[in-house]
């Protein structure tokens, strides 16, 4: 049974109040809060055990390297990778989506090839392919999306063909809350010879994700967005994909043999790990996925999508209000527009009523502008999010709709 109430009492943020009011969080798509366990463990570590990984001869750098690998071992079984050395510790979903950009695509896309991303990505997934674009020269292809935010299938298709490399979608859309259909688009994009990377940074918060029964070959998420620390993320990529690309950056952790002359390099994931990596805050993330795997996803999903439905249910009795993505089936993430109101004044008064959302592009400038604004106030769930939340959201909108 999936107690939200029992479950908010494990994240202190959301009993405390904010500017007087309830604690109302509808920001959990930028960046979740933190249960006691992750802060515990957090303060844990460096209480009782911290050192540096893979260095020190001496117990306690043993006890932590071996929580640390642990925590990777957390990360396969969240994602059912085959194994812990397909999974590579990154500071966020960005930086992975670098890594396959810098090794991956400097190595393996040419002047002739194709990569295909969708109208719906974040920046994250989009900055880095244009990136490579401009210093190798293939063609960087955008499949539309519909007007309601919507995957379209034949879209995504025609812009499929023997010259796509790559296809590097976002699993769930920040702004829109689309899901697309992952496991039927991997498949068409390996029938034409493509690889595809997969930005789950939405995805994996709202629904269980299973790498070898998607058969992605790449897929990104970042830590602080299922409940973990900041400045941690993963990367997963198929062992024999890691295992032919060149390191992404050099120094310590990383190497065989150094010389004055020249240096050779570990396998993944330490080829990808160069420097002493972020100890305390994988250990938080593994802590946060237990948190996550032991409420179990299939139960985390299914509440957001009942709460998801109940807001949707209460939205209409905001006038004016316009909800911007309206897909079937999507997640706990809705952007909208009040007629009459700008975005940053509605955040300003939802916030004096204990409301915190976010305004904006979401760090997605294009995709807000293809929906036709350049600026959208947005709610988000997390797997705390209560119908109580959703109340007082209607009731602190209301208010500004009678400010204004
Ligand atoms: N991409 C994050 C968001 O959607 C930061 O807010």
């Amino acid at each position: 049974m999936y107690n939200v109430e029992e479950i908010r009492k494990d994240f202190p943020v959301l009993g405390l109040e904010v500017n007087g009011k309830p604690n109302t969080f509808l920001d959990s798509a930028a960046s979740a809060q933190k249960p006691k366990a992750v802060i515990d463990k957090i303060t844990d570590v460096y209480s009782r055990e911290y050192s540096n990984v893979h260095r020190g001869s001496y117990l306690l750098s043993e006890e932590i390297t071996s929580e640390y690998e642990q925590a990777r071992q957390k990360v396969q079984r969240f994602l059912n990778a085959k194994s812990p050395s397909e999974i590579v510790f990154t500071r966020n979903a960005t930086e992975a989506v670098n890594l396959v950009a810098s090794t991956w695509g400097r190595k393996f896309l040419t002047r002739i090839d194709e990569v295909l991303i969708s109208e719906a990505e974040h920046h994250a997934n989009l900055v880095p392919w244009q990136m490579l674009r401009d210093e190798i020269g293939f063609e960087l292809k955008i499949f539309k999306i519909g007007d309601d935010g919507s995957f379209i299938w034949e879209e995504y298709c025609k812009n499929l063909s023997g010259k796509t490399k790559l296809v590097a979608v976002t699993g769930m859309s920040n702004v829109l809350g689309t899901v697309f259909p992952l496991k039927k688009m991997i498949e068409e994009a390996h029938r034409v010879g493509a690889k595809v990377l997969v930005d789950a940074c939405q995805y994996v918060v709202h629904q269980q994700t299973d790498v070898q029964d998607l058969d992605c070959d790449f897929l990104a998420f970042s830590g602080h967005k299922t409940y973990g620390p900041t400045g941690i993320g993963a990367l997963y990529g198929k062992a024999e994909l890691l295992d032919a690309m060149p390191p992404y950056q050099f120094g310590g952790d990383m190497v065989n043999v150094v010389t004055y002359q020249s240096t050779t390099f570990d396998v993944p994931p330490a080829r990808f790990e160069a420097g002493t990596p972020a100890i305390v805050q994988a250990i938080g993330l593994g802590e946060a996925l237990d948190y996550m795997m032991n409420l179990g996803m299939g139960n985390i999903k299914a509440h957001e999508d009942e709460l998801t439905n109940y807001m949707h249910a209460r939205l209409p009795e905001v006038e004016g209000l316009k909800e911007i993505g309206t897909a079937e089936g999507k997640g706990g993430v809705f952007s909208f527009v009040l007629e009459g109101v700008h975005p940053q004044d509605l955040a300003f008064i939802l916030d004096k009523e204990g409301v915190s959302v976010r305004v904006g592009h979401h760090c997605a400038a294009p995709l807000v502008r293809r929906m036709g604004y350049e600026s959208l106030t947005r709610a988000s769930f997390g797997l705390y999010s209560s119908r109580a939340d959703v109340d007082r959201f209607i009731k602190a909108l209301q208010k500004a709709r009678n400010f204004f």
